[in-house]
Formats: structure tokens, sequence, C-alpha cells
């Protein structure tokens, strides 16, 4: 028995185009006549997410721990509605996920194992791609206040080497997303294509 949804999670630093692409996908999926769904982390509107909107504010100063755990306990708040997602479509597509923190959190000094134990029982990723492209300019691409991690240069720069250097131990895919819109939409639906499951892959 097919236990529902594949999750397909879209990564990278930050501005590299994730949101964008997470739609495309989602709008090329229900043209096929997939049911789709997508959600997004953090989920800035829940209690721990809005801690994690302060903190990326500047306005409090937790430890590195510390926000790591709550990024992963934002999961944990959401881990019904993840279900409820997977039982009643066929594909979720996660705007950031499980990933970002084991990224982000060996970014800021912490150990890969302990940041994965904190997601030990979310529901796993079926198909990771990571949207790669060089952090210099990137978040200037995007318009609008930056935040904490946004500003820090370094950290962005960290976290596009860590996302090449642990892709091949958890087959995460990268993918070119230096390109147009277009041209990064192709290899992420090519990349789709041939990564998920026979049943789903003869109706794309
Ligand atoms: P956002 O800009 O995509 O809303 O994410 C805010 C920041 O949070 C981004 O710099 C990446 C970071 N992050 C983590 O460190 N761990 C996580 O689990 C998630 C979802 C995001």
């Amino acid at each position: 028995m097919s236990r529902g949804g594949r999750i397909i999670s879209i990564e990278g630093v930050d501005a590299v185009g994730k949101s964008t692409q997470s739609l495309r996908l989602q709008t090329w999926f229900k043209r096929k006549g997939v049911k789709v769904t997508a959600l997004s982390f953090p989920d800035y509107e829940t209690p721990i997410g809005r801690e994690i909107k302060a903190f990326l504010a500047g306005k409090r100063a937790f430890q590195a721990e510390v926000r790591h755990m709550l990024f992963a306990a934002n999961r944990w708040e959401k881990l019904a509605e993840i279900k409820e997602s997977q039982i009643e479509n066929e594909v979720v597509i996660v705007n950031r996920y499980t990933e970002s923190n084991l990224v982000y959190g060996v970014a800021n000094g912490l150990r890969l194992e302990w940041l994965a134990a904190l997601e030990q029982g979310i529901p796993k990723s079926d198909l990771v791609m990571v949207l790669d492209a060089p952090s210099k300019a990137l978040t200037s691409r995007r318009p609008g206040p930056k935040d904490s991690y946004e500003k820090d240069h370094e950290l962005q720069f960290r976290v596009q080497s860590l996302y090449r250097e642990l892709a091949p131990k958890f087959d995460w895919i990268i993918v070119d997303g230096s390109r147009s819109v277009r041209g990064v939409h192709d290899s992420i639906v090519e990349v789709v294509k041939s990564s998920l499951d026979a049943r789903l892959r003869a109706r794309l």
C-alpha cells in the first residue's frame, strides 16, 4: 500500500528562487491532473513561527541551538498538517524543509547528527532539489528588508558550500538556479520526471 503523497523539497540559499519555482512546479503538476499542494517552512504564523520571526528580525538573542530547535519545532507543530497533506495529495511540494535545518545549523557551528535527531519522526522528503547559484548578488536580487540570516554574507557563503558538500551524502539533486525562471523550471521538471516512482511518472 502506498503511504500517499510524495514529498518534494525545494532547497537552496536565500533568494535563489525557491518560492517562484515551487509555485511553477505546483502549477505544472496541476496541469497534469496530479493532486498537489504546497507547504513552506518556516511557517511564521504559528506560535513558534512568531518566535522564529522575532529572532530573525533581531528581537531575540537566542543561541544557535535554540534557533535551530525552534526551526525543527516549527515542523513538529505542523506534523498533523504535513501528514494530512500527504494523505490528501499525490505530491506535496515543500519550500524549505528538514534539509534547511541541517545545512543552516551546520553553517552555524552545530553538529549534523544533533540536527538530524531533531527531525526524526518528521516525514522524510522523497526528492530534494537544491537550487544552486553564485551566492554573491543573490540576496540583493530580492527587494525589501533582509532578516539576520540574509544579511550575513559569510553565512550565505557557507550555506551554499554545505548544500554542495552534503548533496551526495543525502542524494540531494543540485539544479543550476542561475538561469532564467523558465530554464530552471525545465530542469526541475526533468529531475521530477526521472526521479519519481513509475506509477506517478506514467502520468506526467
Ligand atoms: P526564509 O527566508 O525562507 O523564510 O527562511 C528564513 C531563514 O531560516 C533562512 O535563512 C533559512 C533558515 N532556516 C533554517 O535555518 N532552518 C530551517 O529549518 C528553515 C525552514 C529555515
